[in-house]
């Protein structure tokens, strides 16, 4: 799709560079990059392109959406930000929440993830249930980021792959455990232990799982496992889409 961005002042472009330094140095000393990307992805993935509802647009700051069941533990990223935020009064909550989740990926060996400001805040947050269920498969995938959020099977399988960084939470979401052995690092290793099968200590969920069954899935999973450097490109491209839902439509 054709974006038609809007123009931002010189002061707000200003703005958006002093805070990713800002964030990138917090990030990296509260080594957090993981919990600022699920933020920036959960603000993301509501993302509803019939309703044109939902998406990366600020609406993660209200406690109605932090509240949501697949939102548990968010509400610690929005918290631990608030205090950055409050020196850049000039941007919205929804360019500063994808920020902090292009930063995660850099501060963290990813790739540099293009960013175009001015997304408004807007007063609405989406509907529950609109983020995919980690029990499911891949039909449910396809329901949540195809049908819902426009996006496609590439993106899907890239996307998946931030699961290199952070961990499950028992007592976020009942499941426990860590993808990879380094998962402050972003690389391609969530890719090469899926493929290589259940670890003492690290965990697949099913919905990871699901990305070995599925004929469409399976050969991206295994060129991004044989080539760190095809993972770094798609992501990248994946995550641009997924931070601009419903932003600058032509
Ligand atoms: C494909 C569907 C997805 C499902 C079902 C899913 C599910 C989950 C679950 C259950 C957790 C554990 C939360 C906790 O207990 O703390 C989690 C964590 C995480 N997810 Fe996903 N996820 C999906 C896609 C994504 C995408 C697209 C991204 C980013 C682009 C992402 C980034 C993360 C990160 C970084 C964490 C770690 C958070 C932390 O360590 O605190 N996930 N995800």
């Amino acid at each position: 799709m054709v974006k038609n961005y809007p123009a931002v002042s010189e002061e707000y472009l200003k703005a958006v560079d002093k805070a990713k330094r800002k964030l990138k140095g917090f990030i990296a000393e509260k080594n957090c990059a993981p919990l600022m990307l699920r933020l920036a992805w959960h603000s993301a993935g509501t993302f509803d392109q019939c309703s044109k509802t939902g998406g990366p647009f600020g609406t993660m700051r209200f406690k109605a959406e932090q509240g949501h069941a697949a939102n548990n533990g968010v509400d610690i990223a929005v918290r631990l930000l608030e205090p950055i935020k409050e020196q850049f009064p000039i941007l919205s909550y929804a360019d500063f929440y994808q920020l902090a989740g292009v930063v995660a990926v850099e501060v963290t060996g990813g790739p540099d993830v293009p960013f175009h400001p001015g997304r408004p805040d807007k007063q609405e947050p989406p509907v529950e249930g609109r983020l995919p269920d980690a029990t499911k498969g891949s039909d449910h995938l396809r329901d949540v980021f195809v049908k819902q959020m426009g996006l496609s099977d590439q993106d899907i399988v890239a996307l998946s792959g931030a699961h290199t960084l952070g961990r499950c939470h028992k007592e976020r979401s009942g499941f426990e455990g860590p993808w990879t052995q380094n998962p402050l690092i972003f690389d391609n290793s969530y890719f090469t232990e899926l493929l290589s099968g259940e670890k003492e200590g690290l965990l697949q969920l099913p919905s990871d799982k699901a990305l070995l069954a599925d004929p469409a899935f399976r050969p991206l999973v295994d060129k991004y496992a044989a080539d760190e450097d095809a993972f770094f490109a798609d992501y990248a491209a994946a995550h641009m889409k997924l931070s601009e839902l419903g932003f600058a439509d032509a």
